[in-house]
Protein backbone atom coordinates (compact mmCIF):
# COMPACT_ATOMS: atom_id res chain seq x y z
CA UNK A 1 0.00 0.00 0.00
CA UNK A 2 0.91 3.62 -0.59
CA UNK A 3 -0.21 6.67 0.71
CA UNK A 4 1.33 9.98 0.63
CA UNK A 5 -0.57 11.84 3.76
CA UNK A 6 -0.41 8.81 5.98
CA UNK A 7 2.07 8.83 8.30
CA UNK A 8 0.20 11.09 10.28
CA UNK A 9 -2.58 8.62 10.21
CA UNK A 10 -2.27 5.51 13.17
CA UNK A 11 -5.34 4.45 12.80
CA UNK A 12 -6.16 4.52 8.91
CA UNK A 13 -3.00 2.76 8.33
CA UNK A 14 -4.21 0.32 11.29
CA UNK A 15 -7.71 -0.08 9.03
CA UNK A 16 -6.25 -0.59 5.85
CA UNK A 17 -3.31 -3.16 7.57
CA UNK A 18 -6.71 -5.00 8.93
CA UNK A 19 -8.03 -5.34 5.59
CA UNK A 20 -4.94 -7.11 4.03
CA UNK A 21 -4.37 -9.17 6.70
CA UNK A 22 -8.06 -10.43 6.37
CA UNK A 23 -7.59 -11.18 2.18
CA UNK A 24 -4.12 -12.41 3.81
CA UNK A 25 -6.25 -15.00 5.40
CA UNK A 26 -9.35 -15.65 2.75
CA UNK A 27 -11.47 -13.07 4.00
CA UNK A 28 -12.01 -11.00 0.91
CA UNK A 29 -13.19 -7.76 -0.23
CA UNK A 30 -16.89 -8.23 -1.58
CA UNK A 31 -18.63 -6.58 -4.57
CA UNK A 32 -21.49 -3.93 -3.86
CA UNK A 33 -24.20 -5.13 -5.96
CA UNK A 34 -26.46 -2.28 -6.55
CA UNK A 35 -23.04 -0.22 -7.52
CA UNK A 36 -22.83 0.99 -10.93
CA UNK A 37 -19.25 0.16 -10.98
CA UNK A 38 -16.78 -1.72 -9.64
CA UNK A 39 -16.91 -1.07 -5.13
CA UNK A 40 -16.49 -3.12 -2.78
CA UNK A 41 -16.66 -3.55 1.25
CA UNK A 42 -13.23 -4.22 2.72
CA UNK A 43 -13.82 -6.47 5.78
CA UNK A 44 -11.47 -7.21 8.59
CA UNK A 45 -10.01 -10.39 10.16
CA UNK A 46 -13.41 -10.64 12.22
CA UNK A 47 -15.45 -10.48 8.65
CA UNK A 48 -16.72 -6.98 9.87
CA UNK A 49 -16.96 -4.29 7.10
CA UNK A 50 -14.38 -1.47 7.69
CA UNK A 51 -14.22 0.36 4.52
CA UNK A 52 -15.05 0.76 0.87
CA UNK A 53 -12.64 0.15 -1.89
CA UNK A 54 -13.18 1.41 -5.43
CA UNK A 55 -10.30 0.29 -7.77
CA UNK A 56 -9.19 2.80 -10.23
CA UNK A 57 -9.30 0.89 -13.28
CA UNK A 58 -12.40 -1.14 -12.64
CA UNK A 59 -14.16 2.38 -12.64
CA UNK A 60 -16.83 2.77 -16.03
CA UNK A 61 -14.10 3.93 -18.17
CA UNK A 62 -11.74 1.86 -15.97
CA UNK A 63 -9.82 -0.10 -18.93
CA UNK A 64 -8.83 2.76 -21.65
CA UNK A 65 -5.68 2.82 -21.98
CA UNK A 66 -4.69 6.05 -20.16
CA UNK A 67 -2.38 7.43 -22.67
CA UNK A 68 -5.48 6.95 -25.02
CA UNK A 69 -7.56 8.60 -22.80
CA UNK A 70 -5.76 11.29 -22.22
CA UNK A 71 -5.11 12.16 -25.58
CA UNK A 72 -8.81 11.52 -26.68
CA UNK A 73 -10.57 14.28 -24.24
CA UNK A 74 -6.97 17.06 -24.41
CA UNK A 75 -7.83 16.64 -28.76
CA UNK A 76 -11.20 14.71 -29.18
CA UNK A 77 -14.66 15.28 -27.51
CA UNK A 78 -14.89 14.65 -23.98
CA UNK A 79 -18.57 14.27 -24.38
CA UNK A 80 -17.67 10.74 -25.45
CA UNK A 81 -16.76 9.73 -21.26
CA UNK A 82 -19.99 10.11 -19.58
CA UNK A 83 -20.42 13.77 -17.34
CA UNK A 84 -18.40 15.93 -20.40
CA UNK A 85 -17.15 18.09 -17.28
CA UNK A 86 -15.60 15.34 -15.67
CA UNK A 87 -12.16 14.20 -15.93
CA UNK A 88 -12.42 10.58 -16.70
CA UNK A 89 -11.75 7.46 -14.72
CA UNK A 90 -10.33 10.15 -12.04
CA UNK A 91 -13.58 8.74 -9.69
CA UNK A 92 -10.89 7.29 -6.94
CA UNK A 93 -8.81 10.79 -6.57
CA UNK A 94 -12.44 12.62 -6.33
CA UNK A 95 -12.99 10.58 -3.61
CA UNK A 96 -9.91 11.26 -1.54
CA UNK A 97 -10.06 15.39 -2.40
CA UNK A 98 -13.32 15.53 -1.17
CA UNK A 99 -12.10 14.06 2.10
CA UNK A 100 -9.56 16.00 2.03
CA UNK A 101 -11.47 19.40 1.36
CA UNK A 102 -13.50 18.29 4.07
CA UNK A 103 -10.97 17.57 6.87
CA UNK A 104 -9.00 20.76 5.77
CA UNK A 105 -12.15 22.81 6.61
CA UNK A 106 -13.47 20.69 9.56
CA UNK A 107 -16.76 19.85 8.40
CA UNK A 108 -16.08 16.40 9.26
CA UNK A 109 -18.76 14.84 7.01
CA UNK A 110 -16.59 12.53 5.01
CA UNK A 111 -15.83 9.17 6.35
CA UNK A 112 -11.93 9.53 6.17
CA UNK A 113 -10.95 8.56 2.15
CA UNK A 114 -7.25 7.92 0.92
CA UNK A 115 -5.70 6.74 -2.12
CA UNK A 116 -4.19 2.81 -1.44
CA UNK A 117 -3.35 -0.45 -3.37
CA UNK A 118 -5.31 -3.19 -2.72
CA UNK A 119 -5.39 -6.74 -4.25
CA UNK A 120 -7.91 -9.53 -4.04
CA UNK A 121 -8.83 -12.16 -6.09
CA UNK A 122 -12.17 -11.05 -5.93
CA UNK A 123 -11.74 -8.03 -8.06
CA UNK A 124 -11.87 -8.06 -11.73
CA UNK A 125 -8.53 -8.82 -13.30
CA UNK A 126 -8.21 -9.50 -16.95
CA UNK A 127 -7.39 -12.99 -17.87
CA UNK A 128 -3.92 -12.35 -18.52
CA UNK A 129 -3.33 -10.94 -15.58
CA UNK A 130 -5.69 -14.18 -13.75
CA UNK A 131 -3.27 -16.37 -16.34
CA UNK A 132 0.04 -15.04 -15.20
CA UNK A 133 -0.62 -15.58 -10.99
CA UNK A 134 -1.71 -19.13 -12.10
CA UNK A 135 1.65 -19.73 -13.67
CA UNK A 136 3.55 -18.10 -10.88
CA UNK A 137 1.84 -20.22 -8.19
CA UNK A 138 2.75 -23.34 -10.26
CA UNK A 139 6.44 -22.23 -10.00
CA UNK A 140 5.69 -21.14 -6.18
CA UNK A 141 5.35 -25.25 -6.02
CA UNK A 142 7.77 -26.39 -8.07
CA UNK A 143 10.03 -23.77 -6.30
CA UNK A 144 9.37 -23.42 -2.72
CA UNK A 145 12.07 -21.18 -2.30
CA UNK A 146 11.12 -18.46 -4.87
CA UNK A 147 8.70 -16.50 -3.21
CA UNK A 148 6.08 -14.24 -4.77
CA UNK A 149 3.67 -11.65 -3.67
CA UNK A 150 0.97 -12.85 -2.11
CA UNK A 151 -1.50 -14.68 -5.14
CA UNK A 152 0.70 -12.87 -7.64
CA UNK A 153 -1.82 -10.44 -8.93
CA UNK A 154 -1.26 -6.72 -9.59
CA UNK A 155 -2.39 -4.43 -6.54
CA UNK A 156 -5.07 -1.98 -7.47
CA UNK A 157 -5.04 1.22 -7.04
CA UNK A 158 -8.19 3.20 -5.67
CA UNK A 159 -10.13 5.08 -3.35
CA UNK A 160 -10.63 3.18 0.29
CA UNK A 161 -13.24 5.56 2.30
CA UNK A 162 -13.98 3.98 6.23
CA UNK A 163 -17.48 2.27 6.65
CA UNK A 164 -19.18 4.25 9.27
CA UNK A 165 -21.75 1.82 11.32
CA UNK A 166 -25.09 3.25 12.16
CA UNK A 167 -26.07 4.86 9.25
CA UNK A 168 -28.94 5.26 6.81
CA UNK A 169 -29.69 6.05 3.23
CA UNK A 170 -30.84 10.24 3.83
CA UNK A 171 -34.24 8.93 1.65
CA UNK A 172 -35.21 6.82 4.82
CA UNK A 173 -34.32 9.74 7.66
CA UNK A 174 -36.24 12.52 5.48
CA UNK A 175 -39.57 10.66 5.03
CA UNK A 176 -39.38 9.82 8.89
CA UNK A 177 -38.47 13.30 9.65
CA UNK A 178 -41.65 14.42 7.86
CA UNK A 179 -43.92 12.17 9.07
CA UNK A 180 -43.10 12.63 12.91
CA UNK A 181 -40.91 15.27 13.23
CA UNK A 182 -38.23 15.00 16.07
CA UNK A 183 -37.70 18.08 18.31
CA UNK A 184 -36.68 21.45 17.29
CA UNK A 185 -33.26 21.12 18.68
CA UNK A 186 -32.74 18.03 16.73
CA UNK A 187 -33.69 19.70 13.72
CA UNK A 188 -31.31 22.68 14.43
CA UNK A 189 -29.04 20.43 14.66
CA UNK A 190 -29.65 18.45 11.21
CA UNK A 191 -29.85 21.74 9.91
CA UNK A 192 -25.85 22.55 10.69
CA UNK A 193 -24.64 19.08 9.40
CA UNK A 194 -27.26 20.12 6.30
CA UNK A 195 -24.92 23.31 5.83
CA UNK A 196 -21.82 21.08 5.90
CA UNK A 197 -22.97 18.99 3.33
CA UNK A 198 -24.09 22.11 1.16
CA UNK A 199 -20.96 24.05 1.79
CA UNK A 200 -18.74 20.40 0.39
CA UNK A 201 -20.83 20.09 -2.66
CA UNK A 202 -20.55 23.23 -3.83
CA UNK A 203 -16.70 23.69 -3.01
CA UNK A 204 -16.15 20.21 -4.69
CA UNK A 205 -19.07 21.21 -7.33
CA UNK A 206 -20.11 17.90 -6.50
CA UNK A 207 -22.70 16.62 -9.90
CA UNK A 208 -23.56 13.59 -8.12
CA UNK A 209 -25.51 14.37 -5.20
CA UNK A 210 -28.81 12.50 -5.24
CA UNK A 211 -30.28 11.41 -1.98
CA UNK A 212 -28.73 7.98 -2.03
CA UNK A 213 -25.35 9.44 -1.65
CA UNK A 214 -25.36 10.61 1.13
CA UNK A 215 -26.07 8.85 4.53
CA UNK A 216 -28.01 9.89 7.91
CA UNK A 217 -27.47 8.60 11.72
CA UNK A 218 -30.34 9.18 14.19
CA UNK A 219 -30.66 7.44 17.46
CA UNK A 220 -33.80 8.38 17.66
CA UNK A 221 -35.10 8.55 21.39
CA UNK A 222 -37.71 5.82 21.14
CA UNK A 223 -35.13 3.37 19.45
CA UNK A 224 -32.77 3.72 22.40
CA UNK A 225 -32.76 0.81 24.43
CA UNK A 226 -33.47 2.12 27.87
CA UNK A 227 -31.13 -1.14 29.30
CA UNK A 228 -28.13 0.96 29.86
CA UNK A 229 -28.69 3.91 32.35
CA UNK A 230 -25.91 6.28 30.64
CA UNK A 231 -28.27 6.28 27.18
CA UNK A 232 -31.14 8.01 28.98
CA UNK A 233 -29.64 11.54 29.53
CA UNK A 234 -27.53 13.17 26.64
CA UNK A 235 -28.84 14.21 23.71
CA UNK A 236 -30.04 12.11 21.05
CA UNK A 237 -27.21 12.70 18.07
CA UNK A 238 -28.01 13.55 14.46
CA UNK A 239 -25.23 13.22 12.13
CA UNK A 240 -24.56 13.36 7.98
CA UNK A 241 -22.30 11.41 5.86
CA UNK A 242 -20.90 12.41 2.97
CA UNK A 243 -20.30 9.17 0.84
CA UNK A 244 -19.64 8.77 -2.85
CA UNK A 245 -18.11 11.60 -3.82
CA UNK A 246 -16.20 10.41 -6.98
CA UNK A 247 -18.15 12.84 -9.70
CA UNK A 248 -16.77 15.98 -7.97
CA UNK A 249 -14.13 18.43 -9.33
CA UNK A 250 -15.04 19.50 -12.94
CA UNK A 251 -12.32 21.15 -15.11
CA UNK A 252 -15.47 23.24 -16.21
CA UNK A 253 -18.78 24.06 -15.06
CA UNK A 254 -21.62 21.91 -16.46
CA UNK A 255 -23.21 23.10 -19.06
CA UNK A 256 -26.54 22.73 -18.41
CA UNK A 257 -27.23 23.44 -14.83
CA UNK A 258 -30.63 21.32 -14.77
CA UNK A 259 -28.47 17.90 -15.78
CA UNK A 260 -26.84 17.87 -12.57
CA UNK A 261 -28.46 19.50 -9.96
CA UNK A 262 -27.77 19.73 -6.24
CA UNK A 263 -30.24 17.86 -5.16
CA UNK A 264 -30.26 18.81 -1.74
CA UNK A 265 -31.80 22.22 -3.05
CA UNK A 266 -35.13 21.02 -2.91
CA UNK A 267 -35.63 20.29 0.46
CA UNK A 268 -37.02 22.75 3.10
CA UNK A 269 -33.70 22.99 4.79
CA UNK A 270 -32.03 24.89 1.45
CA UNK A 271 -34.19 27.71 2.45
CA UNK A 272 -33.29 29.04 5.68
CA UNK A 273 -30.34 31.32 5.60
CA UNK A 274 -26.89 29.74 6.48
CA UNK A 275 -26.39 30.01 10.09
CA UNK A 276 -23.79 31.65 12.26
CA UNK A 277 -22.16 28.74 13.12
CA UNK A 278 -21.43 27.50 9.82
CA UNK A 279 -20.25 31.05 8.52
CA UNK A 280 -17.98 30.97 11.76
CA UNK A 281 -16.57 28.15 10.54
CA UNK A 282 -16.14 28.76 7.27
CA UNK A 283 -15.85 32.52 6.63
CA UNK A 284 -11.82 33.06 8.32
CA UNK A 285 -10.52 29.92 6.17
CA UNK A 286 -11.89 30.60 2.91
CA UNK A 287 -11.03 34.28 3.18
CA UNK A 288 -7.41 33.60 3.78
CA UNK A 289 -5.90 32.94 0.66
CA UNK A 290 -3.16 31.41 1.57
CA UNK A 291 -5.36 28.81 3.20
CA UNK A 292 -7.16 28.71 -0.39
CA UNK A 293 -3.44 27.94 -1.74
CA UNK A 294 -2.34 25.87 0.53
CA UNK A 295 -6.13 23.46 -0.44
CA UNK A 296 -5.14 24.02 -4.49
CA UNK A 297 -1.21 22.70 -3.90
CA UNK A 298 -2.31 19.93 -1.35
CA UNK A 299 -4.93 18.92 -4.24
CA UNK A 300 -2.36 19.16 -6.66
CA UNK A 301 -0.20 16.57 -4.59
CA UNK A 302 -3.38 14.32 -4.38
CA UNK A 303 -3.74 14.57 -8.20
CA UNK A 304 -0.88 14.41 -9.43
CA UNK A 305 0.23 10.71 -8.75
CA UNK A 306 -2.70 9.57 -11.77
CA UNK A 307 -0.77 8.40 -14.57
CA UNK A 308 -3.26 10.41 -16.85
CA UNK A 309 -2.15 13.37 -14.82
CA UNK A 310 -2.32 16.57 -17.29
CA UNK A 311 -1.16 20.48 -15.49
CA UNK A 312 -3.72 22.30 -17.26
CA UNK A 313 -6.49 19.93 -16.63
CA UNK A 314 -6.13 20.69 -13.13
CA UNK A 315 -5.01 24.15 -13.42
CA UNK A 316 -8.92 24.27 -14.69
CA UNK A 317 -10.44 22.39 -11.86
CA UNK A 318 -8.91 24.62 -9.26
CA UNK A 319 -10.38 27.44 -11.75
CA UNK A 320 -13.72 26.06 -10.91
CA UNK A 321 -12.88 25.18 -7.36
CA UNK A 322 -11.44 29.44 -6.97
CA UNK A 323 -14.55 30.18 -8.28
CA UNK A 324 -17.08 27.89 -6.12
CA UNK A 325 -15.22 29.43 -2.95
CA UNK A 326 -15.85 33.34 -4.22
CA UNK A 327 -19.39 32.57 -4.45
CA UNK A 328 -19.84 30.63 -1.65
CA UNK A 329 -17.82 33.34 0.52
CA UNK A 330 -20.04 35.95 -0.84
CA UNK A 331 -23.05 34.58 -0.35
CA UNK A 332 -22.37 33.36 3.71
CA UNK A 333 -21.41 37.41 3.87
CA UNK A 334 -24.79 38.37 2.34
CA UNK A 335 -27.04 35.92 4.72
CA UNK A 336 -28.37 34.23 1.43
CA UNK A 337 -29.60 30.47 1.75
CA UNK A 338 -28.17 26.84 -0.32
CA UNK A 339 -30.97 27.72 -2.73
CA UNK A 340 -29.65 31.67 -3.48
CA UNK A 341 -26.30 29.82 -2.96
CA UNK A 342 -27.42 27.44 -6.35
CA UNK A 343 -28.50 30.19 -8.24
CA UNK A 344 -25.69 32.45 -8.37
CA UNK A 345 -23.84 32.58 -11.88
CA UNK A 346 -21.03 30.04 -12.16
CA UNK A 347 -17.82 31.62 -11.96
CA UNK A 348 -14.49 30.64 -12.65
CA UNK A 349 -11.11 32.77 -11.43
CA UNK A 350 -8.25 31.66 -13.37
CA UNK A 351 -4.61 32.48 -12.99
CA UNK A 352 -3.05 35.17 -14.16
CA UNK A 353 -0.87 33.84 -17.56
CA UNK A 354 2.00 36.42 -16.61
CA UNK A 355 3.10 34.81 -13.22
CA UNK A 356 1.98 35.63 -9.54
CA UNK A 357 5.03 37.64 -8.07
CA UNK A 358 2.00 40.39 -6.70
CA UNK A 359 1.65 39.86 -2.50
CA UNK A 360 -1.86 40.60 -3.38
CA UNK A 361 -3.80 37.13 -4.06
CA UNK A 362 -6.70 38.44 -6.76
CA UNK A 363 -3.98 40.97 -8.54
CA UNK A 364 -2.69 37.36 -9.95
CA UNK A 365 -6.21 36.25 -10.44
CA UNK A 366 -8.87 36.72 -13.08
CA UNK A 367 -12.90 35.96 -12.55
CA UNK A 368 -14.90 35.23 -15.36
CA UNK A 369 -18.72 34.15 -15.73
CA UNK A 370 -19.30 30.97 -17.52
CA UNK A 371 -21.87 31.36 -19.77
CA UNK A 372 -25.43 32.79 -18.71
CA UNK A 373 -26.71 32.61 -15.12
CA UNK A 374 -28.02 29.23 -13.83
CA UNK A 375 -31.34 29.57 -13.39
CA UNK A 376 -32.96 27.57 -10.59
CA UNK A 377 -36.25 26.35 -10.61
CA UNK A 378 -38.24 24.11 -8.01
CA UNK A 379 -39.48 21.87 -10.47
N1 LIG B 1 -18.41 4.89 3.88
C1 LIG B 1 -19.55 4.18 3.89
N2 LIG B 1 -20.09 3.83 5.07
C2 LIG B 1 -21.25 3.11 5.11
N3 LIG B 1 -21.92 2.69 4.01
C3 LIG B 1 -21.42 3.01 2.80
C4 LIG B 1 -20.22 3.78 2.68
N4 LIG B 1 -19.96 3.94 1.37
C5 LIG B 1 -20.94 3.31 0.71
N5 LIG B 1 -21.84 2.74 1.55
C6 LIG B 1 -23.04 1.97 1.18
O1 LIG B 1 -22.81 1.34 -0.07
C7 LIG B 1 -23.72 1.84 -1.07
C8 LIG B 1 -22.98 2.05 -2.40
O2 LIG B 1 -21.89 2.91 -2.21
P1 LIG B 1 -21.59 4.14 -3.19
O3 LIG B 1 -20.37 4.81 -2.68
O4 LIG B 1 -22.81 4.97 -3.35
O5 LIG B 1 -21.19 3.35 -4.49
P2 LIG B 1 -21.60 3.53 -6.02
O6 LIG B 1 -20.50 4.36 -6.62
O7 LIG B 1 -21.56 2.14 -6.52
O8 LIG B 1 -22.96 4.20 -6.06
C9 LIG B 1 -24.29 3.13 -0.49
O9 LIG B 1 -25.55 3.42 -0.94
C10 LIG B 1 -24.25 2.88 1.00
O10 LIG B 1 -25.40 2.17 1.40
MG1 LIG C 1 -23.94 5.69 -4.94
Amino acid sequence: MEFPFLCNDPQFTELVWQAEVAIDNGIFPERIYQGSSGSYFVKNPGGKIVGVFKPKDEEPYGRLNPKWTKWMHKLCCPCCFGRSCLIPNQGYLSEAGASLVDSKIGLRIVPKTRVVKLVSETFNYLRIDRERSRLKRAITEQFPNLRFNRMGLPPKMGSFQVFVEGYKDADYWLRRFEQEPPSERIMDKFQLQFERLVVLDYIIRNTDRGNDNWLIKYDAPASRGMTDPSEWSGEPEVRIAAIDNGLAFPFKHPDSWRAYPYHWAWLPQAKRPFSQETKQLVLPLLSDMSFVQELCDELHVLFKQDKGFDRGLFERQMSVMRGQLLNLTQALKDGKSPVQLVQMPAVVVERSKGGSTSSRFFDSFQQRFQHKSPFFSWW
